[in-house]
């Protein structure tokens, strides 16, 4: 394996460098760069006699220290040096890029016709040679030039101070960034755009320019990102008394771009698909994706940039606390802090990705700690532990202080490190010192990998009415590479309840206080195991356990099935009612799927279908929590979670509940489908969507009776009176759904339709060959079948990795049934697909190698198959990205 970096061997910089003059002449295919920098050594560090800067596939053109050519520097394959550096100098450095040449799409790279960058992790060092690394932070100045037809509109960070007129065609912009910054930061854009402008005030009284640049054609898509922009502006003042620092900020749609989106110093960059939105081509889930993305981007401008980390093993002191802002943000959109019930549907979700995506890596060879301690390439540790594990982590310290504490803690953060370079301990310091706690054990959850489990017992005193808790915690059957690194118990904030045997909560007391106080507790767990004793407790209680998800842990309880129903009728806090609900499904699912893998025939009990009717039938809860309470765990979920996974039997067990749930319940989804219709001009409400998104639940199910006729009537006509893409998606995944368990063709005019419809809008299409790529198969029609022939698509490529992520990824990632096909069609298709992105785009190729990573947990006829499909990409890829993946895999 290539070099592995490591956390310990972290050395401030020899040199910094205070200030950075870059001048573009942007052409497609070369693209000259001149890089002026004042640079001197650091005072702080041990004394190196070269300064070594990093430069990837770029051309050397000249060189010169103070004006003057020099024979100290050398360039080289990977970088440049100067020999017997001076303590104090000014360094020029001009060369050449490729931008058209760029397929990884780090660095400067062309996307529709249009320049622009993407320097997070280490890009910078593909535009111009640097010392590019977090802890050095100058301010840059950024003349770009270009042709005036082909780049009308040139953009750089903060504010624009010159522009004018060139000869020959040309025209030139002067761009000065006030604040100074890491060169991953950097940005530039430069073509053909139009802006949505909007001008506001902040709470200090001064003006803003808010703009969001797109091509033209997508102006019409722009509203909701500005709003959303305008919303946390607001927020992050109200929250955090966080303000807006430059006169500008400006957000620029790129349909060509490997993540979500980046937050470089006020020009953010965004992928398409997360800022461009109407009800014609955005579904709900759309809209609400933007809406956090947007404030996630903005609210780095304080959590990254005015704090960024001090090396990139830090990257959850910006990911996890900017995820947690924007968890909180859209909370409070979504119904606000007044509402329980609509920031619970906003929590379940997160802690719905949480499971699916998190536990599964702390499962297998890449788990890691939320900071890691080593990487062989650092965009493979942009990660679910990173940012998603890393965002709870952060909730934990507001949990432990409530949100009075919380703030303080920022507040003291941010007076002692505006302008630095910091590290996680950093953070947990600011904590604990704003709050006057110790907070030594609470490291160990950023230097502890695998998924926490707490076991739960309980005992009732019924003559001296105690009750009695006891808490133990462990790391379950961690995988080798979690266990490697754990060192002892956490601190782990334990919310809990007490549920009478009205439903209602019971008042707390513990032992050794003077009398009851709330009906929600944090026990802190410190210990491997503790008790905790309740006293005064008139009743034997049902323990409502990690209420709101208090910490990232598994909680193990030997709930009955009667116990689960009736949490999920009466649990006040209603993150536990949902999840007792999903308790009970998982384990009939389970159950059934071990009865699929034996060969056995399903028996599955009552208890789900009654549970699901009083879901399905209770008025009083709000239409998008009983869409949610509805929806069964994944099949990815399931096969996680068996001895053994097999995804066929976890299939066939999750089709058996589904078909159980629409025939027993057929009368109760037509109900709510009729109830739930949204007649009349599209609303983009909270409150509507959870009506459509009710209503989508009810078709779905419907959609797998023995007799489709009342799915497909009803699919049909909302297909065809839709006037959004929500209800447009929802019938025609529910006549694909019926198609396939019928064989009918129903689902093919629709199909067409839709592809003719929005022939021209490359997102509306990513969905089109999403729902192909994610659709269930039939004997006589294998969806790798489907998938082979999309990828023949004039309408597909393979560089876009939007449009690759939605047939590829949706087919290995999403479609696990026939992913895993036995004959094992998929992993050869998976081996092709990753060795041709490898040759262009690593990053994205090594995500997609990661499907693979779990191999092991596979039954034997499978997990065979797989490894040699890794061999097959471990013998053949080139990049380090990818290599690391396949090469963790195979050694686990
Ligand atoms: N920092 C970005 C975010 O979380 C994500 C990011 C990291 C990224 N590396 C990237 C985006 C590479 C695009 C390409 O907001
Ligand atoms: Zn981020």
């Amino acid at each position: 394996m290539p070099t592995t970096i490591l956390r310990a061997d972290y050395a401030a910089p020899a040199f910094l460098i205070d200030t950075v003059a870059l001048e573009f002449d942007l052409v497609p295919e070369r693209t000259v760069v001149r890089n002026t920098m004042r640079v001197r050594r650091n005072p702080a560090a041990g004394r190196a006699s070269n300064l070594e800067l990093v430069g990837e596939q770029l051309e050397f053109i000249s060189a010169a220290i103070d004006g003057h050519p020099s024979a100290a520097i050398r360039a080289h394959e990977g970088g440049l040096t100067v020999n017997d550096a001076p303590d104090a100098f000014e360094l020029t450095i001009t060369g050449a890029c490729s931008p058209a040449a760029n397929t990884t799409l780090m660095g400067l790279y062309v996307s529709g016709g249009n320049f622009c960058t993407q320097c997070e992790a280490q890009g910078f060092r593909r535009i111009t040679w640097f010392l590019d690394r977090p802890d050095v932070m100058a301010t840059f100045t950024v003349t770009l030039r270009a042709d005036k037809d082909a780049c009308p509109v040139l953009l750089s960070n903060g504010n624009l101070i010159e522009q004018g007129d060139l000869p020959d065609g040309r025209h030139y912009a002067k761009w000065e960034d006030p604040f100074k910054k890491p060169s991953y930061l950097f940005a530039l854009v430069a073509g053909k755009l139009v802006a949505l402008e909007e001008r506001i005030r902040t709470g200090s009284g001064k003006e803003k320019l808010l703009q969001v640049w797109v091509k033209p054609q997508d102006l019409d898509k722009t509203g909701h990102a500005m709003d959303s922009l305008v919303r946390s502006i607001h927020w992050d003042e109200e929250r955090f008394g966080l303000e807006l620092d430059l006169d500008r900020f400006m957000i620029v749609a790129v349909s060509d771009f490997n993540m979500g989106a980046m937050e470089n110093k006020g020009l953010n960059i965004f992928n398409t698909k997360c800022i461009l939105a109407n009800p014609e081509t955005a579904t709900d889930t759309d809209f609400a994706n933007i809406e956090s993305i947007v404030g996630h981007e903005y609210f780095h401008n304080w959590t990254g940039n005015r704090v960024t980390c001090r090396d990139w093993f830090q990257l959850s002191l910006k990911e996890g606390l900017t995820v947690f802002r924007d968890q909180e943000f859209s909370a409070a959109m979504s119904g606000g802090n007044e509402n329980e019930a609509a920031r619970a549907t906003k929590r379940i979700e997160d802690v719905c990705v949480l499971r699916q995506m998190q536990f599964g890596e702390d499962a297998g060879p890449m788990a890691h700690p939320v900071r890691p301690e080593s990487y062989v390439e650092i965009n493979n540790f942009y990660t679910a532990t990173v940012y998603r594990k890393g965002a709870e982590v952060v909730r934990m310290y507001q949990t432990l202080f409530g949100r009075e504490g919380f703030r303080k803690g920022m507040d003291l953060y941010f007076q002692r490190h505006d302008g630095q370079a910091v590290t996680c301990d950093d953070f947990r310091q600011a904590m604990a010192d704003a709050n006057g706690r110790d907070l030594s054990q609470f490291e160990r959850w950023y230097s502890q990998a695998g998924t926490p489990r707490v076991r739960v017992t309980t005992q009732y005193d019924e003559a001296g009415r105690r009750y009695r808790v006891t808490l133990a915690q462990d790391y379950g059957d961690a995988s080798p590479a979690a266990r490697a690194t754990q060192s002892g118990p956490l601190l782990i904030p334990f919310s809990i309840g007490l549920v009478g045997q009205d439903g209602a909560d019971m008042p707390l007391r513990l032992e050794g206080e003077r009398e009851a106080g709330g009906t929600t507790r944090v026990l802190e767990l410190t210990e491997a195991q503790q008790c905790f004793t309740f006293i005064d407790v008139p009743e034997k209680p049902l323990p409502s356990l990690l209420r709101d998800f208090s910490a990232p842990a598994i909680v193990e309880y030997d709930y009955g099935n009667d116990e689960l129903a009736f949490l999920l009728a009466h649990d006040s806090d209603p993150f536990n009612r949902w999840e007792a609900g999903q308790r009970l499904a998982t384990r009939e699912l389970l159950t059934l799927a071990e009865q699929a893998a034996d060969g056995r025939s399903f028996d599955m009990s009552d208890a789900l279908v009654e549970a699901f009717r009083s879901v399905l039938t209770d008025e009083s809860l709000s239409p998008s929590f009983r869409a949610l309470a509805l929806m069964l765990p994944t099949e990815t979920y399931l096969a996680e979670r068996m001895a053994v996974s097999d995804p066929a039997a976890a299939h066939a067990a999750r089709r058996f509940a589904r078909r159980r749930l629409s025939e027993a319940l057929r009368q109760e989804w037509l109900a709510a489908y009729e109830r739930h219709l949204t007649p009349g001009a599209y609303e983009a409400t909270p409150e509507a969507a959870g009506h459509r998104g009710l209503k989508g639940s009810a078709l779905m199910y419907l959609s797998e009776l023995d007799d489709p006729a009342d799915a497909v009537r009803l699919a049909t006509r909302q297909y065809d009176i839709a006037n959004n893409v929500t209800d447009r998606m929802g019938a025609l995944s529910a006549l694909m759904n019926a198609a396939a368990g019928k064989g009918g063709d129903f689902a093919k005019r629709p199909l067409d339709d839709f592809y003719a419809r929005f022939e021209h809008d490359p997102l509306v299409i990513d969905k089109w060959f999403a729902l192909q790529a994610t659709q269930r198969g039939r004997a006589e029609r294998p969806v790798i079948d489907v998938v082979r022939g999309l990828m023949q698509h004039p309408a597909f490529n393979l560089k876009n990795p939007n449009r690759a992520r939605a047939l590829i990824f949706s087919f290995c990632g999403a479609n696990p049934a026939q992913f895993h096909a036995a004959n094992g069609s998929g992993y050869a298709f998976w081996a092709e697909q990753v060795l041709a992105l490898d040759a262009i785009n690593p990053q994205v190729a090594a995500r997609l190698a990661r499907t693979l990573e779990l191999w092991r947990r596979f039954t034997p006829a499978l997990s065979a198959q797989m490894r040699a499909a890794l061999e097959q990409v471990n013998a053949d890829a080139k990049s380090r990205d990818v290599c690391e993946i396949v090469q963790k895999a195979l050694a686990s």
